[in-house]
């Protein structure tokens, strides 16, 4: 058990063990070294996550989803974790299909149990190949699920990491994040925020 009690949750929404995997993990060993936090992570990297069919299994039952794949791996972490950091690359301006298939695989959750994430704490980090490729609306997106699901969406304040962390990789992968000093510093400040929050309401 860590010293704060509290428990992060890093989910990287990019197929490759790239930039996302990257600047995620990067943002858990901070997590870990500056506010001595408990972590978890979970990448969408060669598992399979099936996407929603809107059968209503969840709805009609109240037990979860019909669909048997990693996403029950990731719900158990999902309930345990006091605060998650939402990790995508940028796809055509917004956040990766992966990623968007995670959060509509939630809905099996909250239909079991309307609050089970009820005052989690979120962030997002999105990362682009291009420097303005679609992060802030990738990152508002994130913003909207914390929202919908009764959480509680953290940013970093104004200049530098207002919605929360935007990175540029150049579609250079790890070395194109590790370059970004400014998207490194908009992870701190999240982080520090995210962990504020968290101890305010958990512990
Ligand atoms: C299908 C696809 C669409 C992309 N669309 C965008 C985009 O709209 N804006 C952008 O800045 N980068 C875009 N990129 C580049 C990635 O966001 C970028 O290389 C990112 O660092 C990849 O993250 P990863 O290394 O974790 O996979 C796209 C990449 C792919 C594969």
């Amino acid at each position: 058990m860590s010293k704060t009690g509290i428990t992060l949750l890093g989910i990287s929404g990019s197929p490759r063990l790239k930039s996302t995997h990257y600047a995620v993990n990067a943002a858990l060993d901070y997590a870990r070294e500056r506010h001595e936090v408990e972590t978890d992570y979970f990448s969408v990297h060669a598992k399979t996550v099936g996407f929603c069919t809107h059968c209503d299994y969840c709805i009609r039952k109240k037990k979860g989803c019909i669909l048997d794949d990693a996403m029950g791996e990731l719900h158990e972490k999902m309930l345990r974790a006091d605060a998650w950091i939402l990790g995508s690359p940028v796809y055509q301006g917004h956040v990766s299909g992966q990623l968007k298939t995670v959060l509509d695989r939630c809905r099996a959750v909250v239909a079991r149990d309307p609050h089970a994430f009820r005052n989690k704490v979120g962030m997002g980090i999105c990362i682009g190949g291009d420097r303005s490729g679609g992060q802030e609306p990738s990152l508002q997106s994130l913003i909207d699920f914390y929202i919908i699901n009764q959480m509680i969406p953290v940013g970093g304040g104004s200049f530098g990491a207002n919605l929360g962390a935007a990175i540029w990789s150049r579609d250079k992968g790890v070395e194109g994040v590790k370059a970004d000093e400014e998207g490194s510093a908009a992870v701190h400040r999240v982080v520090d925020r995210l962990v504020d929050v968290a101890r305010l309401l958990h512990t």
